[in-house]
């Protein structure tokens, strides 16, 4: 099975009120804790790539790692370039084999995001490598730039529909009150499912992505700190609300602070019960095996995309 775009998996996902889960990847023990259980699941995929894990990792090995998910899985598996902030980078990943790609204009004018989508678009579309842009801004950290509680913003409805018709992308990030990073919140959040609900009216048939979605898992959080971390207790987006975003407008929901937080905690105890060990491949299978866990769970308890593949 080749890599696929996002259309088939979106079409599917919003009729059927499902979200497809949109993992972040660095290395192969993600991508092979995220691909394990997702062949478990029999859920279809995104593996979507920052512009740091690509630094990080280099576009061929994670090109590679994924085309070996694939065939060790045989899913229907689309690569994704997470928050691309340039028309060449998108370009790039895009001419390097991936399937899916995010141009993130979300910092600029209105009319300056329109055209620097459109013009991803352009080059995307006859490609068959689809687009999502972003409207409004999140709270958090990404690509280690922060954006502080009073400089986000939610996404204007009407906006978002004169964004789509003008742009032609394929699917729409969206701001409602998610954070990026494991510190969201000091209280439960209060999700604007209203703004939602608007988006869904003016664009029917259309799929919304949801980034900031990890629920900052209390429990890995604790290994964390009962091993030496130092983690300020925060809260993430309740699991309940995933849910309903998903069997709403929301088609792709991005999580990867919950997945670092459950390899972080595996690795900091199993160096702290087994000081004598100098051997990386006892606490990898660990935190991939925690990876595995978390994505399971995700991928039947909150997407609701198990079986679908
Ligand atoms: O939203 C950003 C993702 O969590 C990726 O984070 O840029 O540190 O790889 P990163
Ligand atoms: P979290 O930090 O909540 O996992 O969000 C990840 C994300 O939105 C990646 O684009
Ligand atoms: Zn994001």
């Amino acid at each position: 099975m080749p890599l696929v775009s996002t259309k088939e998996m979106f079409k599917r996902a919003y009729a059927e009120g499902y979200a497809i889960g949109a993992f972040n990847v660095n290395n192969m023990e993600i991508i092979q804790g995220i691909t394990e259980a997702a062949k478990e699941e029999k859920s279809p995929l995104i593996l979507q790539v920052s512009s740091g894990a690509r630094k990080y990792a280099s576009h061929t090995y994670l090109m590679k790692l994924v085309e070996a998910a694939i065939i060790e899985t045989n899913l229907p598996i689309c690569l994704h370039l997470d928050h691309g902030d340039s028309f060449e980078l998108c370009k790039s990943c895009i001419d390097g084999g991936f399937t899916s790609v995010m141009i993130d204009g979300s910092h600029l004018s209105f009319q300056d995001n329109i055209e620097l989508a459109r013009k991803v678009v352009e080059y995307a579309h006859p490609r068959n490598v689809t687009v999502e842009a972003e409207l409004g801004r999140l709270a958090g950290v990404e690509d280690e730039i922060k954006v502080s509680e009073d400089k986000a913003f939610y996404t204007d409805p009407a906006e978002a529909e004169e964004f789509v018709a003008k742009t032609k992308v394929d699917s729409l990030a969206i701001a409602i009150g998610t954070s990026h990073g494991a510190y969201k919140f000091k209280t439960e959040p209060k999700l604007r499912f209203d703004i939602l609900e608007e988006v869904g009216r003016r664009l029917p048939n259309f799929p919304i992505v949801l980034h900031g979605a990890s629920s900052v898992l209390p429990e890995y959080v604790e290994i964390i700190n009962k091993f030496g971390g130092k983690m300020p207790g925060a809260k993430g987006v309740p699991e309940d609300m995933l849910r309903k975003a998903a069997s709403m407008a929301v088609c792709k929901i991005n999580i990867d602070s919950d997945l670092r937080l459950a390899m972080t905690a595996m690795i900091r105890k199993s160096l702290a019960e087994d000081p004598a060990n100098f051997d990386p491949r006892k606490y990898l299978t660990l935190a991939r095996d925690a990876i595995k866990q978390v994505v399971r769970h995700k991928l039947i308890n909150v997407l609701g995309c198990g079986g679908k593949a």
